[in-house]
């Protein structure tokens, strides 16, 4: 069973990994490029989705929660959801609404999805304890 910290180390990993694709996105369709803002987002939300029911799986079934986090760690865990669950309820709405060009309804939620995006990086990657 990998320790707290590895599942931490790791989430981390993820999350800088799908902010890379996600601001690479948000770049892509400042300069237009509407089809490659569509393809980097279809990864990010495919590998965020993937990451938040792994994880949530991981917790649920596989690991003792109270014995492989410390009392610092789930309390940081429980603040990282408060954004990470919002996050990942718009994504669906990003997705549609970015397909079916829904323009004003895309860009007002991802006015707010990138709120909670940020808040979801830097209470993943910069509270979490993963040393141990
Ligand atoms: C601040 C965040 C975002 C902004 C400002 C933004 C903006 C836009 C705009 C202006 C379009 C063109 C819409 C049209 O012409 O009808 C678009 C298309 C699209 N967006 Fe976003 N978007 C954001 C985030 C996202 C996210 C998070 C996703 C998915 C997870 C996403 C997926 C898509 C898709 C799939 C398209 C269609 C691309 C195509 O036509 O090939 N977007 N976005």
């Amino acid at each position: 069973m990998p320790t707290g910290p590895q599942i931490i180390l790791t989430l981390k990993v993820l999350v800088v990994a799908v902010s890379v694709l996600f601001a690479a996105a948000i770049v892509a369709i400042a300069f237009g490029r509407k089809k490659l803002h569509g393809r980097l987002n279809t990864a990010f939300f495919i590998l965020t989705m993937t990451t938040v029911v792994g994880f949530e799986l991981l917790l649920r079934f596989f690991v003792d929660v109270s014995a492989t986090f410390s009392e610092e760690a789930r309390q940081a865990l429980r603040i990282h959801l408060c954004f990470a669950i919002p996050s990942a309820v718009l994504l669906p709405v990003m997705i549609l609404s970015g397909a079916r060009h829904w323009k004003k309804l895309h860009v007002t939620c991802g006015l707010l999805f990138t709120l909670v995006w940020i808040g979801t990086f830097v209470t993943g990657v910069f509270f979490l304890p993963h040393d141990g």
